[in-house]
């Protein structure tokens, strides 16, 4: 069954069954109320009956006389509101009306009398007298009248039940119609909560129907602060970062294929070139002259191969986390000045100027070899990338870390090649497959990776055109390492 039907049923049963225990309780509470205002009419009228038709001669030992006439007219005003008085005297007999038809008071009510007692009764049935006549279904009140502590007089007075119970039933009546009006006001407003709440699911599923298959730019109109409105907001966070993962997993395959392309293409470069020259020895078409010439570009091809397959392994070594790192305490400065000593011929060569900005003694906690490869690594692809230049080199000591920065004021990135260069065999530039110091564009998946095993972080900040600056940042040894290392120094 659809769920607004579901929902409509719910709603209908509850207010259904709210409204008739309400329509219940009224009809029972509306009964009491007229049965109450009637005896108590009863009452009233019962009184001034009596005040204005029973004397007691004190003069006569206190003898009670009925005026009959004043009853009647009593009796013939309240006809018309279909009240019916019988009085007894202090003896239980009936002094008016000599109809046939008045009650008989019970033994056990004339004792309520006596100890001066009201009762209220209701007879729901007519009435079959002793002498063959038939009383009418009654709601009565009997009442005794005293006199200095002595019962002088017990007066009936009823009104027809069916009068009575008309009454009820008009109550009723109009109470069933505001009930039923309640009813159809009630179940048109949920309707219209139903309806809304339905769309709204069935806009989420028309949304995930998209997203499963393939649209996560999916996003849906959000509304409502309720359960359902708060499901919709988690719905539009979730596609967006299902494109996000998706746009990653994108850019990722793209990289795969473009490295498997590079990989396939760097190792082609050179053994294309060794092939050539043998086929020429092979079939002697290389002029002698040529000969030395062609060795030491065979032989240089295949330093290449050498070299590219060496940084292959020592990616993968790293990256699996099969180098074992041998991390100690050492001045980085030093380092920064044996490496400038070593490049300061190539900077030259590029007209660079190399600016070293760092204290003397700047702590460091790296592995010494692998801590060389990377600041060489970055300080030779700055200086690749710079013609009359600088390259800054800054040391700093940070909160329980060392802060080193390799500035250049060279050629620059894109944002776009600055996601890509830690990446295996990217190069900005793709045409450039030779150079006199960058190759194969390992150098900085080899650096990123290293850089990650020594728990530090490396980032890039550059603009293109304007030059670039690289961020590495090595942590200074931990507790759990200090511990490690405490029982080898003992030994
Ligand atoms: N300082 C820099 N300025 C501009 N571009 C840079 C800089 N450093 C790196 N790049 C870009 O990043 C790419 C990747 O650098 P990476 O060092 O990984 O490779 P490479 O220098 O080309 O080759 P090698 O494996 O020999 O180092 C470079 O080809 C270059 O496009
Ligand atoms: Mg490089």
């Amino acid at each position: 069954m659809k769920m607004i039907y579901q929902q409509l049923m719910a709603f209908f049963l509850v207010i259904a069954i709210t409204i008739v225990l309400l329509g219940l309780s009224f009809g029972r509470m509306s009964k009491t109320f007229v049965y109450d205002n009637t005896w108590s009419s009863l009452e009233k009228y019962s009184d001034s009956l009596i005040q204005h038709s029973l004397k007691v001669d004190s003069k006569h030992n206190d003898r009670v006389t009925f005026n009959l006439d004043k009853i009647r007219m009593t009796q013939s005003i309240l006809e018309n509101q279909s009240v019916h008085f019988t009085v007894f005297s202090a003896k239980n007999r009936v002094v008016y009306p000599a109809d046939g038809v008045s009650p008989q008071i019970t033994k056990n009510d004339w004792r309520h009398l006596q100890k001066d007692q009201i009762v209220r009764k209701v007879n729901n049935k007519n009435a079959k007298l002793k002498n063959g006549k038939t009383r009418p279904a009654m709601i009565e009140v009997l009442k005794p009248y005293y006199y200095k502590k002595k019962l002088v007089a017990a007066v009936t007075a009823g009104a027809f039940i069916s009068d009575v119970n008309s009454n009820v039933a008009r109550i009723n009546r109009n109470l069933v119609k505001g009930l039923l009006v309640a009813l159809i006001i009630s179940m048109v407003a949920s309707f219209f909560i139903a309806r809304r709440l339905n769309r709204r699911i069935a806009m989420l599923r028309s949304g995930a129907n998209q997203v499963s298959n393939g649209n996560y730019k999916v996003r849906l109109k959000p509304g409502g602060k309720d359960e359902i409105g708060e499901l919709i907001n988690d719905f539009n966070r979730m596609t967006a970062s299902l494109e996000r993962a998706n746009l990653e997993i994108q850019r990722q395959e793209e990289r795969r294929q473009e490295f498997l392309a590079d990989a396939a293409h760097e190792m082609r470069t050179p053994l294309t070139t060794i092939s050539g020259i043998l086929e020429g020895i092979k079939y002697d078409v290389i002029p002698q002259e040529s000969r030395t010439k062609s060795i030491e570009l065979m032989s240089e091809e295949t330093q290449r191969l050498i070299r590219l397959v060496n940084k292959n392994l020592d990616f993968e070594k790293i990256r699996s986390n099969s180098i074992q790192l041998d991390k100690r305490h050492f001045n980085a400065t030093k380092v920064f000045r044996n490496i400038i000593d070593q490049l300061s011929n190539k900077a030259q060569e590029s007209n660079d100027k190399l600016v070293l900005n760092a204290a003397d003694d700047l702590p460091i906690y790296a592995d010494y070899d692998r801590f060389v490869q990377i600041v060489f690594n970055i300080i030779t692809n700055a200086i690749q990338f710079t013609n009359k230049g600088t390259v800054t080199i800054t040391g700093e000591r940070g909160y329980n870390e060392t802060i080193i920065k390799i500035a250049d004021t060279g050629i620059g990135m894109t944002v776009d090649q600055q996601k890509n260069i830690f990446e295996r065999y990217y190069k900005a530039d793709a045409s450039r497959r030779s150079g006199k110091y960058g190759e194969s564009g390992l150098g900085l998946a080899i650096v990123h990776q290293l850089v990650k095993s020594h728990g530090g972080k490396i980032s890039v900040a550059s603009k293109k055109g304007k030059g670039s600056t690289f961020t590495i940042i090595f942590p200074d040894q931990t507790a759990a390492e200090k511990t490690k290392d405490a029982p080898d120094r003992n030994n």
